[in-house]
């Protein structure tokens, strides 16, 4: 099987417009990224199966969407203003930077070759700032959410009073983060802009130890129901040089990218942390009144926290495959149905004689169930080509012997089965497969 490279990846999503690099016509900017028709649709799959699971399938999950900008003290309150940074060093000779735990500093500059061109580490804060109002001083900055994770925290008390939920619990939220990282190499993998997918469950203290393992075994599960095969993915526990500074133990789910194992999400025990710190910081309790024992405590959390963006880039890296057929290359995305941006593609042998009209009705009508597609132009196989390149599952052509008996052509993506349907059972096959979709 040929090798899946990025640049495989990065040339296909921009030829069938998957992912851009953000204003490209300006010679582009670095670490930000536009999504096209079927990369935004990808997205969106991704974001609602995310959000269905578990605002929808889990127990006691309701969801907010805070906003991005928050007040500055939240910042100081989480740590982020003074713990949130990276060493870096830069070189003396040409002024590249890099980060200083990601380079050999008795090497030469990658840049310009320069050797003992190195400063001395010096911590660089990645948290975008900006200023709220005319002035533009100490007082009036705010920055660039670098988490979704702070804005649920600063809900707690919000969510807890006016939702009626009861501890354990869990809030959702879905939203972009800022970072400005310096190394944004390998695509949409890093960059400055991104979404994250967020869940802080909420549990009694000591509990915890009880519900870490649950959501670990929760979110790998998760990605198995998204078709994404296991042999890809793998924990990494973080050693005690690695543990963010909220956290008492983290995982890492690591995914197999074209450059090696790296992160996909973080499933982290962060005590009572942030909840006491925005207690001390603000002044107000962030605690829980157990409405049966009437116990009061802050409760400590387990989060989830995966890359929306980062599985975008997952999705396509373990969906993309180049087959040989009959020595010819077949370029096939294996999308579960359920995330593939064009789920079902309509497709008329022949344009004339009516034939062209039915697809064109029977495109229509499918459209309240999948997302669908037309097209009539080209000989069939190089239609069923194009839809295999952006993972389309399903293809329906229709023929002579569909205006003669109702029935069509169902073909499917993986194994280029082809089989006859009629047209009245066509939803009803499609959900099944679906359902019973596994990955070869
Ligand atoms: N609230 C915890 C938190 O933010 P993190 O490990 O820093 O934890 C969680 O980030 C996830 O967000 C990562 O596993 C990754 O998927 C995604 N992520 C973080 N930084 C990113 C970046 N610069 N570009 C794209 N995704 C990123």
């Amino acid at each position: 099987m040929a090798e899946v490279t990025m640049d495989k990846i990065v040339s296909l999503c921009k030829r069938r417009g998957f992912i851009f690099q953000s204003s490209e016509i300006y010679g582009g900017l670095n670490g930000a990224y536009d999504y096209g028709p079927l990369g935004v649709q990808l997205k969106n799959n991704i974001r609602d199966f995310w959000w269905k699971e578990m605002t929808q399938l889990h127990d006691n999950i309701v969801g907010i969407d805070a906003s991005i900008l928050m007040a500055s003290k939240v910042w100081e309150a989480s740590g982020h203003v003074s713990n949130f940074s990276d060493p870096m060093v830069d070189c003396k000779e040409c002024k590249s930077r890099f980060r200083a735990d990601q380079i050999d500093l008795n090497s030469p500059c990658p840049v310009c070759g320069n050797r003992d061109s190195f400063t001395e580490p010096k911590n660089f804060n990645l948290m975008f700032e900006t200023h709220i109002g005319a002035k533009s001083d100490a007082s009036s900055t705010v920055y660039l959410r670098p988490e979704t994770a702070q804005g649920i925290y600063v809900n707690f008390k919000n969510v807890v009073a006016s939702s009626r939920v009861k501890v354990p619990f869990g809030i959702a939220q879905i939203g972009k983060s800022f970072r400005n990282e310096i190394t944004t190499k390998n695509f949409i993998f890093r960059s400055c802009e991104f979404e994250q997918m967020e869940m802080q469950f909420f549990v009694k203290p000591g509990e915890d130890e009880k519900w870490f393992p649950y959501w670990r075994e929760q979110r790998m599960a998760f990605y198995d129901k998204m078709g994404i095969r296991k042999d890809s993915l793998k924990w990494h526990q973080h050693g005690s040089d690695e543990l963010a500074f909220y956290a008492k133990d983290a995982y890492d789910i690591q995914f197999l990218f074209p450059m090696g194992w790296q992160e996909l999400e973080g499933v982290h025990s962060r005590t009572d942390y942030d909840l006491k710190q925005h207690t001390k910081f603000c002044g107000k309790k962030q605690e829980y009144l157990d409405p049966v024992t009437n116990e009061r405590y802050i409760p400590y959390v387990v989060e989830t926290s995966a890359g929306l963006t980062r599985n975008v880039l997952m999705a396509l890296c373990d969906a993309y495959e180049e087959e040989d057929i009959d020595g010819d290359k077949r370029t096939v995305l294996h999308f579960h149905p359920s995330i593939a941006p064009i789920e079902v593609a309509i497709l008329p042998l022949v344009k004339k004689d009516g034939i062209a009209d039915m697809a064109k009705d029977l495109e229509r009508e499918l459209r309240s169930e999948f997302s669908t597609f037309y097209d009539q132009s080209g000989a069939i196989g190089r239609r069923y080509r194009r839809m295999d390149e952006i993972g389309t599952p399903y293809c329906i052509t229709l023929d002579y012997d569909t205006k003669e008996n109702d029935t069509v052509t169902l073909r499917f993506r993986d194994s280029m089965e082809q089989v006859r349907v009629h047209k009245n059972e066509l939803i009803s096959t499609i959900k099944e497969a679906t359902k019973n979709y596994k990955r070869k």
